[in-house]
């Protein structure tokens, strides 16, 4: 049997997967409270640095589970399916909002609702093979869930009217094209480059990290001098929690000269 959710943790990289491969990894209730649990337990650990979202199998997640989530649960009335919601909801906010930062490795189909973990994920790798749609129009309902802002705040709006009301798939390289998500590679290369990927995010401050995750998800809405000032104080409140950080990152740059802050990142181990 599957195990829903799995996870291992590999030199500070948390391999999260979405584990129903024999239902494409559908979202069920089943699922969705247990990425939330497992989620928990990683997030403030010590010995994780980054959280990587894949998934077992042919899928990344083909979206709602329609038997569990939406027929199993629409027959316990509007409280089950409330209840529903709030759980799935609730670990894509939380990943959205998470301490470490997150990459989604896209290995298959991701369909609807998978769009919402998508969009959690800071950023997005795919394999070329993958195959990404809005499906819900295809049975015959709207792309609810957060799906529809997803595609709003990713793609123009052609790219998100064309892909919503046709139910179309694009393959990993349009959907790198289009801002779906980062950069596409073969399958049999996905893992290495997301392993290069979270080299580079290990060797950073995680305090900057965190506030710049957050500063780019936040700035969006705002006019420009609501976002200068955000970002003062959002700094401010960084160096609260780490200010030795980027006292040492300004020190091997001006007094030791031991490397270049426009070439990489300041050694945190010093
Ligand atoms: N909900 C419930 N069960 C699912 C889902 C799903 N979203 N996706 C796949 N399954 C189940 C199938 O019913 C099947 O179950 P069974 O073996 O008990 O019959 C099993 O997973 C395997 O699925 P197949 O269709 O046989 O797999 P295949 O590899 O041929 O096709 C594909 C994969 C294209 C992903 C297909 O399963 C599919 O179209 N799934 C639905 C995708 C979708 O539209 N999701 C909903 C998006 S809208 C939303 O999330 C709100």
């Amino acid at each position: 049997m599957s195990d829903i959710v799995k996870f291992e943790v590999v030199n500070k990289i948390a391999w999260v997967s979405f584990d129903r491969p024999e239902k494409r990894n559908a979202m069920s209730p089943a699922l969705n409270r247990k990425m939330m649990s497992v989620l928990d337990e990683l997030e403030f650990r010590e010995d994780v640095g980054v959280l990587v979202l894949t998934g077992e199998g042919s899928a990344w997640t083909a979206g709602m589970d329609l038997q569990e989530y939406f027929r199993d649960t629409e027959a316990q009335g509007l409280k089950g399916i409330r209840q529903s919601q709030r759980e799935s909801y609730g670990w894509w906010r939380r990943l959205r909002w998470y301490q470490k930062p997150t990459i989604a490795m896209v290995n298959g189909w991701c369909f609807g609702g998978g769009y919402g973990p998508l969009f959690a994920c800071d950023l997005a790798f795919a394999a070329d093979e993958a195959k990404f749609g809005l499906s819900e129009i295809n049975w015959g309902i709207l792309p609810g869930g957060g799906a529809t802002k997803v595609a709003v705040e990713l793609l123009s709006f052609r790219h998100a009217m064309y892909h919503a009301m046709t139910g179309e798939l694009v393959d990993g390289k349009k959907a790198a094209d289009w801002g779906l998500v980062n950069e596409s590679v073969p399958l049999n290369k996905l893992k290495e480059r997301v392993e290069e990927v979270c080299k580079v995010l290990l060797a950073k401050n995680p305090t900057a990290l965190k506030a710049t995750k957050d500063a780019i998800r936040r700035v969006g809405n705002m006019d420009y001098d609501e976002a200068e000032d955000y970002l003062v104080h959002m700094q401010e409140a960084a160096n609260s929690f780490d200010n030795e950080g980027r006292k040492e990152g300004m020190k091997q740059f001006l007094d030791e000269k031991t490397y270049k802050p426009g070439l990489g990142a300041y050694n945190r181990n010093k």
